[in-house]
């Protein structure tokens, strides 16, 4: 596997591949690396001659600067597990690689996506995500840029951003990688303890429980009881229970009002905070 760390160089690089018109895939991280990231590699190196791998954890799409600092860095084992699925090639870039002027962009029109669930809780987060997607996306310019469904509304916010953008790039959104519990995999997993993790699971089950009931019960009845059982099970708040039309995220309050819905919750246990959902419909 090649590392780069600076823009001219993997910049010079692709170009040379792209030339020799190689598709290539494209995996953005922020390093902490788990079986989910390592899905959305192996997806990308069945599809693809070339598949690029970016670790850059991103100071603009953290809302809380406490969350930044705690951002778990396992770059020795992240580069070890690089080279054993096979990646080409790991971009590594330091903050002044990726924002050389500390300008501050235009805004990106996001329009309500900005502002429901993750947009309404970590105020700017999605205009950050924008910002270094972007920046990755003009070096990187990859065929296909692969993303996990666990970010469902992150992966709306970059398929947007793509339209806006005008760019060919395709998005292929892999499903979410679990423990065999259930847990979603996520790099924040790291911060929790041993119980915090078995409690975690609550998520998963309500997640289960929605879609197992979601014809039975009312919807508020549904949010109603997955709320409490996220408190009894160890959770310590609850940012939203949601169960929202899938292709706009707009919370929907009867059963019959939309053909497409999904399930979404952001918790905190231990102090970490937890997203998760599921597609019911
Ligand atoms: O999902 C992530 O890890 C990040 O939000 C991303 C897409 C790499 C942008 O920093």
């Amino acid at each position: 596997m090649i590392i780069y760390k600076k823009v001219i160089d993997i910049s010079i690089f692709l170009k040379n591949k792209r030339r020799s018109k190689q598709d290539i895939g494209f995996v953005p991280t922020m390093g902490a690396l788990h079986k989910g990231h390592l899905s959305l590699l192996e997806n990308s190196l069945k599809e693809n001659s070339l598949t690029v791998c970016s670790i850059f954890v991103n100071p603009t799409q953290f809302n809380d600067k406490a969350d930044f600092e705690k951002y778990p860095t396992t770059i020795e084992d992240d580069i070890a597990a690089l080279e054993a699925v096979g990646c080409d090639v790991l971009f590594l870039p330091s903050v002044e690689e990726i924002y050389p002027d500390n300008l501050s962009p235009e805004p990106y029109d996001l329009g309500s996506l900005e502002t429901l669930l993750e947009g309404k809780y970590r105020s700017g987060h999605f205009q950050g995500v924008c910002q270094v997607v972007d920046r990755l996306l003009d070096i990187v310019q990859p065929t296909t840029i692969y993303l996990g469904q666990k970010d469902y509304q992150q992966c709306m916010v970059i398929q947007k951003l793509i339209q806006l953008k005008n760019s060919n790039t395709t998005v292929f959104i892999c499903p979410t990688a679990r423990e065999i519990t259930g847990l979603a995999m996520s790099s924040r997993n790291i911060r929790l303890s041993q119980h915090g993790k078995e409690a975690a699971v609550a998520i998963y089950n309500s997640l289960l429980f929605i879609k197992g009931n979601s014809n039975y019960l009312s919807l508020a009845d549904l949010k109603n009881k997955v709320e409490t059982k996220l408190l009894q099970s160890g959770f310590d708040s609850i940012d939203y229970v949601e169960i929202a039309d899938g292709t706009t995220l707009e919370s929907i309050s009867d059963n019959t009002s939309s053909s497409s819905k999904v399930a979404l919750i952001a918790a905190f246990i231990e102090g970490v905070r937890l997203i998760d959902n599921m597609v019911i419909s």
